[in-house]
């Protein structure tokens, strides 16, 4: 079988010429090209800040370095190549990488994605909005495993042949579970009638990224952040690493100057060697509070102490008193307007009954959730047994 991306794409998308301005051939002089405005920044303040020219479209700079990265940080044996900047598409955050895959693959009102309950609101968002139907394939949740149930997906892609995206989230969100490699390599060895995504947002907090495969199989598709790991979500940056044929034709339909001059300059500070230091060391100080939260919480009464979620992301999945929605939103609703902690219901999705998802915060933050966490729950307990 051999896989054709013409037949995956839409016909007039695949065919899109790139957009090309002047300056891709001509950068220094009079530029008279662009309809600037060539006073400058109207605003004083930043009058020399250059910010009057648009934006470059390409970012050749960030993406190689941030492709050297994963480069550097991948174990994968027998890649047929190493990852380059042309293997890269920008967007304004992953959100923007999730509606344009869908517009790029999915032709509205006719073809479908697959999503993997519990996971990330997004894919339905950007789904509806382009008029396309969601499968549902749940994640396994009855062993708390929150992993990916290979078979049942490939089964309802053989049932469903216009299905034409499978999103898969590792580590997942809600449930902070890394999705096994084997088993998404597995789903990669056995269907290429559509593109895989696999959302990566939280990767840097578990380690390897699946980034590196793209070059290998020609229907993968990752998407990264800066929002997470790099602590730089005001930026909105994300990328979508693809094969060099996909990631033409993702370049090809982007809007030409999508990433503005202001993220460009910090998405490039923060893949400079220091601040990758930096992040790694971040990351493992997150895993540590992550811990001294785990056992904190889970050593109060009410809350379960078998761990609902995995611990591959920088968050935790707690469940309250055996799913128990009532008074997991109570404390939810109590915590944000009496405590002033504000953590997040997830008790209505699948196979997280009772359940509060919560951000590690710094050291002192999450001091004071741990001890309003003690608070509110005794005193609800309290109400309860009245
Ligand atoms: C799994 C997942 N993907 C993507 C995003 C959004 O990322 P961005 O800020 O780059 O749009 C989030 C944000 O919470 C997320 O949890």
């Amino acid at each position: 079988m051999v896989f054709a991306l013409s037949e995956i794409v839409r016909p007039k998308i695949y065919n899109l010429e790139p957009y090309r301005c002047a300056r891709d051939d001509f950068k220094e002089g009079v530029l008279l090209d662009a309809n600037e405005n060539a006073s400058g920044p109207i605003p004083q303040d930043i009058a020399d800040s250059g910010l009057h020219r648009y934006p470059d479209p390409h970012q050749i700079e960030f993406k190689s370095a941030m492709a050297k990265y994963r480069n550097d940080t991948s174990s994968f044996a027998d890649l047929p190549e190493k990852l380059s900047a042309e293997n890269l598409c920008l967007g304004v955050g992953s959100d923007e990488s999730i509606d344009a895959i869908i517009r790029a693959c999915c032709v509205p009102g006719k073809e479908q994605i697959l999503t993997m309950p519990p996971t990330y609101g997004m894919y339905s968002v950007c789904a509806d909005i382009n008029d396309v139907e969601v499968v549902k394939c749940p994640l396994i949740t009855g062993d708390n495993s929150f992993q990916m149930d290979t078979d049942a997906v490939l089964e309802t892609l053989k049932r469903e042949p216009s299905i034409k995206i499978v999103f898969i989230t590792s580590p997942g969100n809600p449930t902070g579970a890394k999705i096994k490699t084997e088993r998404i390599e597995k789903l990669l060895q056995n269907w290429d009638a559509g593109m895989v995504v696999v959302d990566e947002a939280y990767v840097d907090f578990c380690g390897e990224s699946t980034a590196p495969l793209v070059t290998k199989y020609p229907n993968l598709c990752v998407l990264q952040t800066l929002s997470k790991s790099f602590g730089l979500a005001g930026i909105r940056l994300g990328m979508t690493y693809a094969s060099k044929e996909f990631a033409r034709v993702l370049n090809s339909m982007k809007a030409p100057y999508n990433i503005s001059s202001v993220t460009s300059e910090y998405a490039l500070k923060a893949v400079q060697n220091d601040s990758i230091q930096r992040m790694e060391q971040n990351a493992k100080s997150c895993k540590k509070e992550q811990q001294r939260l785990l056992q904190s919480l889970t050593a109060l009464d009410l809350v379960d102490d078998q761990y609902v979620g995995g611990l591959d992301a920088n968050f935790l999945l707690l469940r309250i008193n055996k799913g128990d929605n009532k008074l997991a939103n109570k404390l939810y609703q109590k915590l944000a307007t009496e405590s002033g902690v504000v953590v997040r219901y997830r008790g209505s999705e699948l196979g997280c009954e009772g359940c509060l998802r919560i951000t590690v915060g710094t050291p002192e933050e999450n001091d004071l959730l741990i001890r309003e966490f003690a608070r509110q729950l005794d005193a609800l307990k309290e109400t309860e047994s009245d």
